[in-house]
């Protein structure tokens, strides 16, 4: 057993990054793990696998739609499934052995196991109790359930996100429940390797919060891709029967019952945070009333030294909110001052095109009461997306009609979400649409868009 200055239970994006910067500044770190690998759901189940499947099948489907219009003629590939899911586990296993080789690098003690919190300054690894000056609560999320649909992973029919990474075979159907990030992504994704999708989602538009001019496009080309969508349909229960599953859902417009059949079902209507065997009621930790961990403005749960960061605790369910947060409580700890400037958490779908946005979206500015301008310009007008066959997005910049500071901005587009990150510095640094017009964009890239839009909160834009 060692004392330790920092002990954080969970090695995700959260976790993983708050030891990194807490031992740089010296702490003596240890981090707990249960899973046989670093990284979270982010490396092992979520951000990484999902987005090397989404890669492959954007390839597939580029050889199939577009590398004919480019005179590229020959063969069109097929999938190997197993050769593709390769490609994913190999992905993960180079990103997770990263992590433990900055580990190594910063002496930080990989406790391996599942820890509980016994008392301020006691964390219970097996059978071993560690002494701490603090600790990071960085547990992370599980998928929502769902009532009277119940998910088995290994049978492969129905499934979560977990499980649709790793389908035993790509199905000829699948029915996705929920239309946000993880539906969407995992969908477009099995539609590029053939699956039929439909997508059934209780509200009447697709990815909630988002900007409704993004929902709505959005929703128009996912379809041109091939993904059907039944909106205000609320799922009642999923049935299994002689390896298929029947999806029963009621329209909320006029309580009509409906069913679909399918050979998979991806249960994708959100996650919850995950506390379980932590013994948090006995040491007084209080959680919200959705059961995420309560924390004050430093990240300091009701009990003083323990700390909570990530998808454990309120905020957007991301892998660089919780990385943001890692970093910042792990400096208040050292007695720094930690910060997470959360008006500039940027969100990104990646479908192709991608979708990414920050800060407010039209509706949210305009009901804050704010007097807006709104600048925006279609990639149709942009000589690069045209190019890769991607210019049936825009990009729509929000701005203060009396500052003209930038509040938001949304894009759907190629790249869009590298795109965003110069409007996420722009608004870090308060400038206004008239900064970003003004700064010279490198000719012939699709940042040129970002720029026209900013172009259009002003005099207008030029190319369209
Ligand atoms: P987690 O990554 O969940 O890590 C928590 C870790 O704590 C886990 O490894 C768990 O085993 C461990 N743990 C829990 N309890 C204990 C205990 N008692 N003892 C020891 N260890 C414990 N976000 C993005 O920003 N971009 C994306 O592209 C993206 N894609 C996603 C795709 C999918 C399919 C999914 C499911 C999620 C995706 N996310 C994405 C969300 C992202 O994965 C999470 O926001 C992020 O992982 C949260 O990080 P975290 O450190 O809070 O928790
Ligand atoms: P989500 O909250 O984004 O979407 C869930 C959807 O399911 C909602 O649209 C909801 O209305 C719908 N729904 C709920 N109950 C339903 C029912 N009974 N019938 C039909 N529809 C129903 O949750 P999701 O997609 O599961 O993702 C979870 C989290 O993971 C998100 O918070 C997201 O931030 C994170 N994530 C992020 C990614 C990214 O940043 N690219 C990728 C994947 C996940």
């Amino acid at each position: 057993m060692s004392t330790y200055d920092l002990i954080v239970i969970g090695a995700g994006p959260g976790g993983y990054v708050c030891a990194i910067r807490a031992a740089q500044l010296g702490l003596k770190v240890a981090c707990v793990e249960g899973r046989e690998t670093l990284g979270g759901t982010c490396l092992n189940v979520g951000c990484i696998p999902s987005k090397a499947l989404l890669h492959a099948s954007h390839m597939l489907h580029e050889t199939h739609e577009n590398f004919e219009k480019m005179g590229l003629m020959g063969a069109k590939p097929k999938v190997d499934w197993g050769k593709m899911q390769g490609y994913k586990a190999e992905t993960v296993g180079g990103n997770t052995k990263g992590i433990e080789f900055l580990f190594k690098k910063n002496k930080i003690d990989w406790l391996k196991g599942w820890a509980s919190i016994e008392a301020p300054g006691k964390v219970k690894v097996g059978d071993t109790t560690h002494e701490t000056k603090n600790i990071v609560i960085a547990t992370g999320s599980e998928p929502a359930s769902l009532k009277g649909v119940e998910v088995d992973n290994d049978a492969g029919i129905v499934v979560d996100s977990t499980g649709a990474l790793s389908l035993p075979k790509i199905p000829k159907s699948m029915v996705v429940i929920g239309a946000g990030v993880i539906g969407l992504e995992l969908g477009s994704a099995y539609a590029r390797l053939g699956a039929e999708v439909t997508v059934v989602e209780f509200l009447d538009a697709i990815t909630p919060g988002m900007d409704g001019e993004v929902q709505k496009q959005f929703q128009r080309i996912l379809a041109k891709q091939g993904l059907k969508f039944v909106l205000g349909a609320a799922v009642s229960g999923v049935e299994v029967e002689k390896g298929k599953a029947e999806v029963k859902y009621k329209l909320r417009k006029d309580d009509s019952e409906h069913e679909i059949k399918a050979e998979c079902v991806l249960v994708a209507t959100g996650r919850r945070p995950y506390v379980a065997g932590l013994g948090l009621d006995k040491v007084g930790v209080a959680l919200t009333d959705r059961g995420f961990v309560q924390i004050d403005d430093h990240w300091q749960t009701s009990v003083k030294g323990i700390y909570a960061i990530g998808d454990a605790v309120p905020g957007p369910m991301l892998a660089h909110k919780a990385e943001d947060e890692g970093m910042a409580v792990a400096e208040v700890i050292a007695g720094k001052h930690g910060h997470v400037n959360y008006d500039v958490i940027p969100g990104v779908i990646y479908t192709t095109p991608e979708v990414a946005s920050v800060g407010l979206t039209e509706e949210a500015a305009k009901e804050s009461g704010r007097k807006i301008k709104v600048g925006k310009f279609p990639f149709m007008g942009n000589a690069r997306a045209k190019a890769l066959f991607q210019a049936e997005g825009f990009v729509k910049m929000i701005a203060d009609a009396e500052t003209d500071r930038v509040l938001g901005c949304h894009i759907i587009g190629p790249n869009a979400g590298e795109m965003i990150h110069e409007v996420c510095v722009a608004m870090e640094f308060g400038a206004s649409a008239q900064d970003i017009a003004l700064t010279c964009h490198a000719h012939p890239t699709c940042s040129e868009a970002v720029r026209e839009a900013a172009l259009a909160c002003g005099d207008g834009a030029i190319h369209a």
